[in-house]
């Protein structure tokens, strides 16, 4: 008899483990990590280690913008073999070639506002000026 006392709590305790992860998903209220869309045309490499492009791609824009606006360095840049210029449009939208699925997923997620597309176009309005000019 004297069992009982352990028993029910035991099984409780037991059910609770067992189910851990149904109720735990089901009261946890954190959205899930944005998965930004890897490149589509399957591009294996950035222009850095993606670690470093998460830190600190707003630094290397700034730099390439200065780079490129101040001192004139249109460098040519080669990644994975092929050569891209050193620019928003012309390099990282390249292989990011959708703002929405990539860019957009973590700035949405964090509330960043980039206001870089109020003068530089998207891919989706490059090509939309192509096709109507
Ligand atoms: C007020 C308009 C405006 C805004 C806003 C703006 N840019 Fe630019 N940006 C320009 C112009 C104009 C150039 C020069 C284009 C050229 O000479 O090829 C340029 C050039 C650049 C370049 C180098 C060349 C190229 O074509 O990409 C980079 C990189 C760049 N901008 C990044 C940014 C980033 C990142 C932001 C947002 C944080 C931003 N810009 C916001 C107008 C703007
Ligand atoms: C040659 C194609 C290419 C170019 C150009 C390129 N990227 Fe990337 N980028 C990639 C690939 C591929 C990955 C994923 C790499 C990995 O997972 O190891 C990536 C990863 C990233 C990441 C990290 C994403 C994550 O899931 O955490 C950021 C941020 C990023 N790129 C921003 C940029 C910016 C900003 C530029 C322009 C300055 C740029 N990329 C230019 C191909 C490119
Ligand atoms: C892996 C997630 C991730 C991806 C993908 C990503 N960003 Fe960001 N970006 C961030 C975060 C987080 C911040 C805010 C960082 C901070 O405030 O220190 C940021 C900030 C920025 C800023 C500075 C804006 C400001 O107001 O300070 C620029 C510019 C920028 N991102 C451009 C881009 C561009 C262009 C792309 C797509 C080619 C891109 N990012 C893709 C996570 C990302």
């Amino acid at each position: 008899m004297y069992n009982k006392r352990f028993i029910i709590p035991g099984l409780v305790i037991f059910v609770l483990f067992v189910t851990f992860p149904l109720w735990f998903n089901a009261f946890s209220t954190a959205s899930p990590v944005p998965k930004p869309e890897l490149p589509p045309g399957g591009e294996k490499e950035c222009v850095a280690p993606a670690s470093e492009m998460r830190d600190r791609h707003m630094v290397l824009l700034n730099e390439w913008r200065d780079g490129v606006l101040r001192d004139g360095e249109r460098d040519v840049i080669t990644v994975g073999g092929k050569q891209y210029r050193k620019g928003l449009q012309m390099a990282c939208m390249q292989c990011h070639t959708s703002k929405e699925k990539f860019c957009d997923t973590c700035h949405d997620y964090t509330s960043v506002k980039p206001f870089c597309w109020d003068c530089h176009l998207t891919p989706e309005e490059a090509a939309l000026k192509k096709e109507t000019h």
